[in-house]
């Protein structure tokens, strides 16, 4: 019999309110934001079916080992390596796969609260009617004099920061799991009304095409790095975040079958989201590739001309920013957890402190679009090399070493017990994923991108 062992920051209510936190983890400006300004950088079609590849085949294996980890440990990430390493009489220096990934939340959060800034202040540009009745440019010069203002970012992610702070010190159930409760199934219904809006312009097979028709020659070794990068960052794997989320979840919860809703529901969004933008970026002669300001320069447009734009326009943002608030706390959430236990700090105290440094770093971010524009660090501002370093690098590293402890140091016998699923074909399914296809996979993009290997 194993020993059934709890967190000490509690537990998740049920089996939903997992599903719930996992997915409002997973889905975030990295579905509605990110993925379609990547797609249009990359060319569209072929991206996102190697996008579509990755997370079938590493992404949801790598879920699936992170959340078993996470709830065999029970405890932040750094500890709960330290003691699966000792379980499995493996080195200790395990955990510091869970300091990487304490460090990388902490670096995506420094630059995500500044973007879910901006969706918070396009909340107040829409309820103030700015973009009724305006055109193409008039949107785009206000996305531009925006940017251009680092006080006003500052305000923005200040506000963002403090908001997730917030619902961080409240613990597990009483302010991860309320969050988003009800916030996830309208935001799906709100993308879906974007979508109807998608489908009256003429542009909307154009936009389909761009999505789904795949052209190879538009993608090189960087677009795949850059669609494995994002299958870690949409499904938040490789750091900590959903072992840490999982090491909340109660005993006999089918993991398996979590990871599915998890990774279809965050699919899908994404989907939904290139879905509803690229018609109206046909439609009005943008340029796809016109980078992190096209959600920014494109729906502002469809709420500026659809019948109730203005209440529309003004709830997607809501959403958006609630979503990017369930992603948020996740990103925060192992260094505080780890705070706790080593620390002795309370859960208050923690959190300052995390909060504090991460909107310190955001500055670079926020800097990054006005007054350092033309400052680069190996060619990139600050952002860029901060979404590079951990979307591309960090995160697919952690991951692949998820798949390498659960594949490979893990003792089988306990995998097999958080799986609950001995001698079962999708227990070998898995294991096979996650021992061969998921390292190699991560370990083939990386050669490939250094140049070891010709694609
Ligand atoms: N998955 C989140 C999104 O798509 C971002 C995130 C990454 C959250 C990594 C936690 C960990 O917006």
């Amino acid at each position: 019999m194993t020993e059934i062992k709890k967190s000490i920051h509690g537990e998740w209510s049920s089996r939903f309110a997992f599903i719930l936190a996992a997915t409002g983890s997973a889905v975030g400006l990295g579905n509605i934001w990110k993925f379609p300004y990547i797609t249009g950088e990359n060319g569209g079609g072929a991206f996102v079916l190697v996008y579509l590849l990755c997370v079938a085949l590493i992404g949801i294996p790598i879920m699936i080992a992170e959340t078993l980890m996470g709830r065999r440990g029970r405890q932040s990430p750094i500890n709960t390596m330290q003691s699966l390493a000792r379980d499995a009489g493996a080195d200790e220096s395990w955990h510091y796969l869970g300091w990487i990934g304490v460090i990388t939340g902490f670096l995506i959060l420094s630059y995500y609260s500044v973007i879910a800034g901006w969706a918070m202040s396009y909340v107040f540009k829409s309820l103030s009617g700015s973009f009724s009745g305006e055109g193409v440019d008039h949107i785009a010069k206000l996305f531009d004099a925006f940017i251009a203002s680092p006080m006003q970012l500052i305000f923005w992610h200040s506000l963002f920061m403090m908001a997730t702070m917030d619902v961080v010190v409240r613990g597990v159930q009483g302010g991860l799991e309320k969050a988003v409760r009800f916030l996830m199934p309208s935001l799906f219904a709100l993308l879906l009304v974007m979508v109807g809006y998608a489908m009256s312009t003429d542009a909307y097979q154009q936009g389909l095409d761009f999505m789904f028709n795949p052209d190879f020659s538009k993608i090189d070794g960087h677009s795949i790095l850059t669609a494995m990068g994002h299958a870690f960052f949409t499904l938040s794997l490789g750091m900590g975040a959903i072992m840490v989320y999982g090491s909340y979840l109660p005993k006999h919860v089918s993991i398996a079958k979590t990871s599915f809703i998890v990774a279809g529901a965050d699919t899908a969004v994404a989907l939904l989201a290139g879905i509803a933008i690229f018609p109206i970026v046909f439609a009005n002669n943008l340029e796809p590739s016109s980078g992190p300001g096209l959600i920014f320069q494109t729906l502002p447009i469809a709420f500026g001309q659809m019948t109730g734009g203005l209440i529309f326009g003004t709830l997607f943002f809501i959403l958006l920013v609630f979503a990017a608030l369930s992603s948020s706390i996740s990103l925060i959430e192992p260094a505080v957890a780890w705070l706790v236990e080593n620390h002795n700090v309370s859960r208050n105290k923690a959190c300052t402190w995390a909060g504090l440094a991460t909107w310190l770093l955001g500055l670079g971010t926020v800097f990054s679009f006005n007054l350092w524009s033309d400052f680069k660090l190996f060619d990139r501002t600050v952002f860029d090399l901060l979404d590079y370093l951990t979307a591309n690098l960090l995160l697919p590293i952690g991951g692949f070493f998820v798949a390498v402890f659960a594949g490979w140091i893990m003792l089988r016998r306990h995998s097999e017990e958080e799986l609950e699923m001995q001698y079962d074909a999708g227990y070998w399914l898995w294991r096979f994923l996650v021992r061969y296809v998921s390292p190699a996979a991560v370990f083939l993009v990386f050669l490939n991108v250094v140049g070891v290997l010709s694609v």
